[in-house]
C-alpha cells in the first residue's frame, strides 16, 4: 500500500527518542517503523541529526476571541500562532462577545473556526443558566466554562449537574471575587486566599452532584494542595492544569517595566508559589499545562487598569523544552502538553504511534531569543520577553497536511472541529 506521507526522523516516542519512520495515510498515523522499513508514500521527509519529531502539541486552554474581538485575535491569527508554537489542537474558551452560551453562538464559532483555523479545533460552553439552549449540540463542546462571577452565582450548581450527567468536566477558574480588593499591586489585588476559596466552592459543588471538577491554571501552593487532597480522597474526579507563565515568571514582574504586560489572572504569584506549580509539572501530579493564551491590542494592555493576559502560543512547547533540554524538568514533562491533555478529553492526538492523528511537529535545535513584535498573534508583547530558546519549530502537520515548513505557512486553512473518541460531533464540518 503506497501512504500519503513518510516522516523520517528522531521521534520522541513517550519516554524515548528514537530514528523511525511515521507513515501517514487519510490523515492518521499508520505506522511507526525503522527507516527501511517504511512504506511506499507520495511524500517522504527525512529530518536529520539537527531536528527533533514530536507529536503535536495540545492546549486545552485558548482564547481565540472570534467572533467579537476579533481586533484582539481571530481564528487566523491565533491558529498561526499554534503553528509556530507547534500546538495542532487548541481548546478555546467561551468569553467571546457575545459568550458562547448557547447552541446558535457555538455554531456560528464552529462556522468562523472551520473556515480560517490552521489548526484542529474544540470549545467549551460558557456559563448559562438556561441550559436547554446548550442541549441539541453536546457535540460541539467538550465541556462548561465558569469563570469566577458564574462559580458564586446560584445556577452553578446546575451547570455541575449537568455536566454530570453528560459526563463532561466543569472546567474552573478558580477565584472567589469576595477576596478581591483595590491594590496598585495586582497580585495583592487578588490574593491566594481568593483561589482556594474559588476551588473550595468548586470542591463543594462537584461533590454535591458527582460532576468531573477541572482547576484551570491553577496558581498557589494553598490551592494545590487543595486540589490534590480532593485528587486523592474525593468520589468525584478531579484534575488539573498549570501555565508556563505560572511556572517560571513571579510577582517580582510587578515591579518592572514588564508590569502592564504582566498583568493576567489569576496573578502571578510568590516565589514559594511559582516552586509548588513547578514542582506540579515535575512530579507530574498536574494534568495538563495550558497557555491561557490571552491576546490583548497593546492599547488595553497599557492602559491605567490593563487589561488581563498575554498570547502564549508560540512559547510554550519551546519554553517546555528548555527546561526539559537544561535537566531541570525530566522528558516526561513533555506528556503535560500533547498525551495527557488529549487523554483528558479522549481526543486521538498528543502520540506518535499508530491510529493516532497525523499531527506532527519538527523542531530544530537553534538559538533565538524571544521578541514579542516578532510574534505571529496579533498581541505583539509577552512576559517572556527577551528569554532565550534553545528550539525553534521547523515544520508542523496536522493530520497528515504540511502547514508550515522553514518560516512559511503552507496552506491557509485545514483545521476541524477534534471530537473526543466515542462521541459523534453531530455536525458535519461546513
Ligand atoms: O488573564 C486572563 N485573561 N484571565 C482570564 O480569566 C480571562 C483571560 C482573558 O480572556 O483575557
Ligand atoms: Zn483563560
Amino acid at each position: 500500500m503506497t501512504v500519503d506521507l513518510v516522516v523520517i526522523g528522531k521521534a520522541y516516542l513517550g519516554g524515548r527518542f528514537e530514528e523511525v519512520a511515521i507513515a501517514v495515510d487519510s490523515g492518521v498515523i499508520v505506522g511507526v517503523t525503522k527507516p527501511p522499513l517504511a512504506p511506499p508514500s507520495n511524500a517522504r521527509v527525512e529530518f536529520g541529526e539537527k531536528f527533533l519529531v514530536l507529536p503535536g502539541m495540545v492546549d486545552l486552554h485558548v482564547h481565540m476571541r472570534e467572533p467579537g474581538l476579533e481586533y484582539k485575535e481571530d481564528w487566523r491569527s491565533g491558529s498561526r500562532a499554534a503553528v509556530k508554537g507547534g500546538v495542532t489542537l487548541v481548546v478555546d474558551m467561551p468569553n467571546n462577545r457575545p459568550p458562547s452560551n448557547s447552541c446558535d453562538r457555538l455554531r456560528e464559532k464552529l462556522q468562523r473556526a472551520s473556515e480560517k483555523s490552521l489548526v484542529d479545533f474544540a470549545f467549551y460552553a460558557g456559563f448559562n443558566p438556561r441550559l436547554e439552549e446548550l442541549e441539541d449540540c453536546g457535540g460541539l463542546y467538550v465541556g462548561f466554562k465558569l469563570y469566577p462571577e458564574d462559580l458564586f452565582a446560584q445556577d452553578a450548581v446546575s451547570v455541575f449537574r449537568r455536566a454530570a450527567s453528560v459526563g463532561k468536566p466543569v472546567v474552573v477558574h478558580a477565584e472567589d471575587p469576595s477576596f478581591f480588593r483595590k491594590s496598585r499591586r495586582h497580585s495583592e489585588a487578588r490574593p491566594p486566599v481568593a483561589e482556594r476559596a474559588g476551588i473550595l466552592r468548586a470542591l463543594d459543588l462537584a461533590e454535591a452532584t458527582g460532576a468531573w471538577l477541572h482547576v484551570t491554571h491553577l496558581s498557589t501552593e494553598i490551592g494545590l494542595l487543595e486540589v490534590l487532597r480532593a485528587k486523592v480522597s474525593a468520589r468525584h474526579r478531579v484534575t488539573f492544569d498549570v501555565t508556563p507563565h505560572h511556572a517560571l515568571l513571579s510577582e517580582a514582574l510587578y515591579s518592572s517595566p514588564l508590569s502592564k504586560v504582566a498583568v493576567v489572572n489569576p496573578p502571578l504569584r510568590s516565589e514559594g508559589d511559582v516552586r509548588a506549580v513547578y514542582a506540579s509539572l515535575r512530579s507530574g501530579l498536574a494534568d495538563a499545562l495550558v497557555t491561557d493564551h490571552a491576546p490583548h491590542s497593546l492599547e488595553e494592555k497599557l492602559a491605567d487598569n490593563p487589561a488581563p493576559g498575554f498570547p502564549g502560543l508560540e512559547l510554550a512547547l519551546h519554553l517546555l523544552l528548555d527546561e526539559i533540554l537544561s535537566g531541570r524538568l525530566g522528558l516526561p514533562a513533555l506528556e503535560l502538553y500533547c498525551r495527557r491533555p488529549a487523554e483528558l478529553m479522549g481526543f486521538s492526538k498528543g502520540s506518535i504511534a499508530p491510529g493516532f492523528d497525523g499531527d506532527l511537529v519538527v523542531v530544530a535545535k537553534e538559538e533565538w531569543r524571544v521578541r514579542g513584535e516578532e510574534l505571529e498573534s496579533r498581541a505583539k508583547y509577552t512576559p517572556f520577553e527577551g528569554r532565550v530558546l534553545r528550539t525553534k519549530t521547523h515544520a508542523v502537520y496536522v493530520r497528515g497536511l504540511e502547514v508550515y515548513t522553514a518560516g512559511y505557512f503552507m496552506a491557509e486553512k485545514g483545521g476541524r472541529l477534534a471530537v473526543p473518541r466515542g462521541r459523534a460531533s453531530g455536525f458535519e464540518a461546513p
